[in-house]
């Protein structure tokens, strides 16, 4: 199992004093030694959002994270034009699209692939040809595992938010949605990753899932990193995910 560490908080925390003087001599926190300290606590890939209004991360932090460091760095953005072209230029290991507008987003808050397959398709032709594996973020959904398989994707990361923000049978019917999921992803030849709202205090029920190979985690690590430090909370974060069988 791989744990990717989504290092954007990092880039909202500079952002929050330091937007209008990235150039200054006194910007912090620097996102590339947030990306050292996750690799050094045994991070196995590096996840940035850079969003199309780059409220958080810009341009030139996912550059320096794809040239400084040499971990598979998984880029989340929009399905636009001009953020494919942004890809393009940084060939990132995978590119996980995400929904960024209210209309793209399904009930739950994944992408909606099923309603956008010919939109997408080309865009994870382009990124696939040019070495960035594709991933749709998109919900425990048949529908949308099925279309993300159609568009040729090669990957898809499994919404936990739902299964996170639940609990007793809520949660349980989540996780039903979430192995079902899986397995038809995993049967439909697609990498199944999962992401948003995993915490050590959910690993134990998120290990029924089967067919996961890769965690996305951020939140969590960053709040924890307040009180111990990056580097401890993620490798605290290694060492429970280790503790259980997936
Ligand atoms: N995966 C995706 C696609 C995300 O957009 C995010 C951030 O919301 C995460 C994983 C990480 O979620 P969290 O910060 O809740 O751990």
């Amino acid at each position: 199992m791989h744990l990717g560490v989504n290092i954007d908080h990092v880039a909202t925390l500079r952002q929050a004093r330091y937007a209008t003087m990235l150039e200054s001599h006194n910007t912090e926190p620097s996102v590339l030694e947030a990306a050292r300290a996750a690799m050094a606590g045994g991070a196995d890939s590096i996840t940035l959002h850079v969003r199309e209004d780059r409220r958080h991360m810009q341009d030139a932090d996912a550059h320096a994270v794809r040239r400084e460091i040499p971990l598979p760095l998984n880029l989340e953005m929009g399905a636009t034009p001009a953020m494919l072209e942004f890809a393009l230029g940084l060939k990132p290991d995978y590119v996980c699209l995400v929904p960024e507008r209210r209309e793209e987003i399904t009930t739950e808050g994944g992408l909606d692939v099923a309603g956008k397959v010919e939109e997408l398709r080309p865009i994870v032709e382009a990124l696939q040809a040019n070495g960035s594996k594709a991933s749709m973020f998109i919900d425990p959904d048949l529908a949308q595992v099925e279309a993300s398989a159609s568009i040729g994707a090669l990957m898809v990361e499994l919404h936990t938010g739902k299964f996170a923000n639940t609990q007793g049978q809520e949660r349980a019917a989540e996780t039903a949605r979430l192995v079902a999921a899986a397995k038809r992803a995993h049967a439909l030849g697609l990498e199944v990753h999962a992401g948003h709202g995993i915490q050590v205090a959910n690993l134990a029920e998120l290990s029924a899932v089967p067919h996961l190979t890769e965690l996305n985690i951020g939140h969590t690590l960053i709040s924890r990193a307040i009180f111990i430090g990056l580097t401890p909370a993620v490798q605290e974060m290694k060492n429970a995910i280790a503790a259980l069988q997936w």
